[in-house]
C-alpha cells in the first residue's frame, strides 16, 4: 500500500498544501500565492499574511485533497513547516497540521523549511542521493550546505545582511518595478546590457563561503541617484535632487541596462561561491533552490560554468523552487518512515536553525 503524506507550508506568503506518495511521486501541489495582496507595499506584511493563511489554508488543503483523489481517511501522516520564518505564519499551516493529526489519529513531524527546499531537488530528479552541495537561495535565506545524509547538514556559507531575493525585491521597488522584484528585473533585464553598468561583486576570502548582497544594493541607489542628479540638473537646472523623483527621469533603456548588471553581479557571486564550495567539498553535485533559482540567467551561467570545473548541477523545476508544500513532504517522509513523531506541544520557531556551522 501507498504512503500518502500530506505537507503544509506557510512559513511566508504563500498558503501550500500537497500529498505525496512514498515521498516521490506528487499527486497534488496546491499554492496560493499572496503577491497581490502584498504588491502594493512593496514587501510582506506579516500581519497581513496570516490573516490570509487563515482564510486559505482549509480551501488550499481540501484542494490538494481533491486533486490528489485522497480522503482525510487515507493519509498516513502530516509533514508540517515548524520554521524558519514569520511566526504568525508559521502557526497558521503548523497549528492546522496538529489539529488533522490529532483527529485522524495519524503521525505529525515538524519540517525545517530550508531542508524542504533542499529536498526540491531530490523530488525532481531521481537519480539525485545524498551527499551534495545545496545553495538555497530566496527571499528569506541564502544558505549554502553540504547535505551529508537525510537530517545531516553543515552550513558552509551564509549571507550576512540581505537574501540575493531580498536583494532583488529592494531594487526593483527602488526602481519601481513592483513586487516581487526577482522576476520582474529579470524580465527588464533581457532587454538591457548586463556590461553597460558594472556593478561591486562582494566575493567572500578563501576559505568563506559567506554572502553579502547590501553594498551591490547600495551601489544600485547611488548610481540611480548620480544619473538622475545629472538628468534633473540638465532638465531644470536644479542640484537638488529629491530622494523620490527619480523613477520618471530614468530612460527605460538605462532601467534595462541597470537590471541587466545588478542580476549580473548577484549571478556572478551566487556562481563562483557555490561552485567553489562544490568543487571543494566531499561531492561534486550541486542542487539549487529557493525562488532565485528560477532566474533563467542563473541557471545558464551556473550550467556553463559548472561543466568548466567539472561539477554536476540539479535544478528544481520553477514551481519546486519556489515556496511549495510537496518539498515539505518529501522531507517530512524519511523521518516518518523512521517513526519519527512530534508531540502535540511543539511549537513554531521563527528562526530555527537547519545543521551545524
Ligand atoms: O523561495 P521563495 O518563493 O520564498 C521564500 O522562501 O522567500 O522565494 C521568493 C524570492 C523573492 O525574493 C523573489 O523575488 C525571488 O525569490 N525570485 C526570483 C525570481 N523568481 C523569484 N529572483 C530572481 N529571479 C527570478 N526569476
Ligand atoms: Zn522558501
Amino acid at each position: 500500500m501507498a504512503h500518502l503524506t500530506l505537507g503544509i507550508e506557510t512559513s511566508c506568503d504563500e498558503t501550500a498544501a500537497a500529498v505525496l506518495e512514498d515521498g516521490r511521486r506528487i499527486r497534488s501541489s496546491v499554492v496560493a500565492s499572496q503577491d497581490l495582496l502584498h504588491a502594493p507595499y512593496g514587501g510582506i506584511v506579516p500581519e497581513l499574511a496570516s490573516r490570509r493563511h487563515v482564510e486559505a489554508i482549509w480551501p488550499v488543503v481540501r484542494e490538494a485533497l481533491t486533486v490528489a483523489g485522497v480522503s482525510l481517511a487515507e493519509l498516513n501522516g502530516i509533514a508540517a513547516t515548524s520554521g524558519p520564518g514569520l511566526i504568525g505564519s508559521l502557526l497558521v499551516g503548523l497549528c492546522f497540521g496538529k489539529a488533522l493529526a490529532f483527529a485522524r489519529h495519524i503521525p505529525l513531524v515538524g519540517v525545517n523549511h530550508l531542508e524542504g527546499h533542499l529536498y526540491a531537488a531530490l523530488l525532481d530528479h531521481e537519480e539525485l542521493s545524498f551527499p551534495f552541495t545545496g545553495l538555497v537561495a530566496s527571499g528569506g535565506h541564502t544558505h549554502l550546505y553540504l547535505a551529508m545524509a537525510p537530517g545531516e547538514y553543515r552550513l558552509l556559507g551564509r549571507t550576512r545582511d540581505d537574501a540575493a531575493g531580498e536583494a532583488f525585491d529592494k531594487v526593483a521597488k527602488f526602481l519601481g518595478l513592483g513586487y516581487p522584484g526577482g522576476p520582474l528585473i529579470e524580465e527588464w533585464a533581457r532587454k538591457g546590457d548586463p556590461n553597460a553598468v558594472r556593478f561591486p561583486r562582494s566575493v567572500p576570502p578563501r576559505g568563506s563561503y559567506d554572502f553579502s548582497f547590501s553594498g551591490l544594493k547600495t551601489a544600485v541607489v547611488n548610481f540611480v541617484k548620480r544619473s538622475t542628479f545629472n538628468v534633473q540638473r540638465s532638465d531644470s537646472g536644479s542640484r537638488q535632487p529629491s530622494a523620490f523623483s527619480f523613477q520618471p527621469a530614468l530612460d527605460p533603456a538605462l532601467v534595462a541596462d541597470i537590471c541587466a548588471g545588478f542580476q549580473e553581479a548577484v549571478v556572478d557571486v551566487l556562481v563562483r561561491v557555490s561552485l567553489t564550495a562544490a568543487k571543494e567539498s566531499a561531492s561534486q553535485r550541486l542542487i539549487l533552490a529557493g525562488g532565485v533559482a528560477c532566474n533563467g540567467r542563473l541557471r545558464s551561467k551556473l550550467t556553463e560554468r559548472a561543466m568548466e570545473e567539472g561539477v554536476h548541477v540539479y535544478y528544481p523545476k520553477p514551481s519546486l523552487c519556489t515556496d511549495n508544500a510537496a518539498m515539505i513532504a518529501a522531507a517530512g517522509y524519511p523521518r516518518m518512515l523512521r517513526g519519527e513523531r512530534v508531540p502535540l506541544s511543539l511549537n513554531a520557531d521563527a528562526d530555527l536553525a537547519l545543521g551545524v556551522m
